[in-house]
C-alpha cells in the first residue's frame, strides 16, 4: 500500500470522502485549504483523509474514510498514523480529530492511536447538517473534539 498526496490536477475520490461527511460543501472547502491524501493498493484508491491547518501550530485530521469493503484491516490506522508523522514533519505541535458522539468505532479507533477528548462541540451536527444522522442507534448531535501533542 502507498500513502502519498493526490497530485493537485487529479480529481477528489469524492464518493469515499462523502462517507467521512455528507456534506460535499464542507469537503470541497476542507480540500481547497488542506491537502489531501491517498492510501493506493494496485493504484486503486483504498482510504483518503486531508489535512488542514487551523491555528498556528495546529493541525486537524479531517474527513478520514477507507472503502467499505477494505475497512477493518489496519489501513485507517495507518492513514492516522501517516498523518501523524506528515504534520510533525511539516512543524505542527499539535494536531485535533473531531467524530460524532454516535462514532462509537471511530472513537475507540482515535483513542487507539493516541488521540485524547479535550471537549464538546454541543450541537455542532445540528447547526451544520439539516438531515438527522442515526448511528449504531443513536443521533450524531454532539461533535467530539480529540486531539494529541507531537
Ligand atoms: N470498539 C472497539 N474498537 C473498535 C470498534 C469498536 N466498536 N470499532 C472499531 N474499533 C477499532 C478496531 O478494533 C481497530 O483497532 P485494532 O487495530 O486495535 O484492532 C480499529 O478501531 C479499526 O482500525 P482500522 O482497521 O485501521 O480502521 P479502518 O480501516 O476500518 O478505518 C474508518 C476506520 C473510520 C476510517 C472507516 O471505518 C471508515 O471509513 N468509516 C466511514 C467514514 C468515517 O466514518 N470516517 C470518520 C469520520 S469522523
Amino acid at each position: 500500500m502507498i500513502i502519498r498526496k493526490l497530485p493537485s490536477e487529479n480529481a477528489l475520490p469524492m464518493d469515499l470522502l462523502l462517507s467521512a461527511d455528507p456534506s460535499e460543501k464542507l469537503i470541497k472547502d476542507y480540500a481547497k485549504r488542506g491537502q489531501c491524501f491517498t492510501a493506493e493498493i494496485n493504484r486503486e484508491i483504498a482510504g483518503v483523509y486531508i489535512l488542514l491547518a487551523t491555528r498556528p501550530e495546529t493541525a486537524e485530521l479531517v474527513n478520514i474514510a477507507v472503502k467499505e469493503e477494505m475497512q477493518g484491516k489496519g489501513i485507517g490506522k495507518q492513514l492516522i498514523m501517516h498523518a501523524l508523522k506528515t504534520a510533525k514533519s511539516e512543524g505542527f505541535k499539535t494536531i485535533e480529530i473531531g467524530t460524532g458522539n454516535s462514532s462509537i468505532g471511530q472513537l475507540a479507533l482515535y483513542q487507539k492511536c493516541g488521540f485524547r477528548i479535550t471537549g464538546v462541540d454541543r450541537d455542532f451536527f445540528i447547526r451544520h447538517y439539516s438531515e438527522p444522522i442515526y448511528e449504531n442507534g443513536i443521533q450524531c448531535i454532539d461533535m467530539i473534539r480529540l486531539s494529541q501533542d507531537l
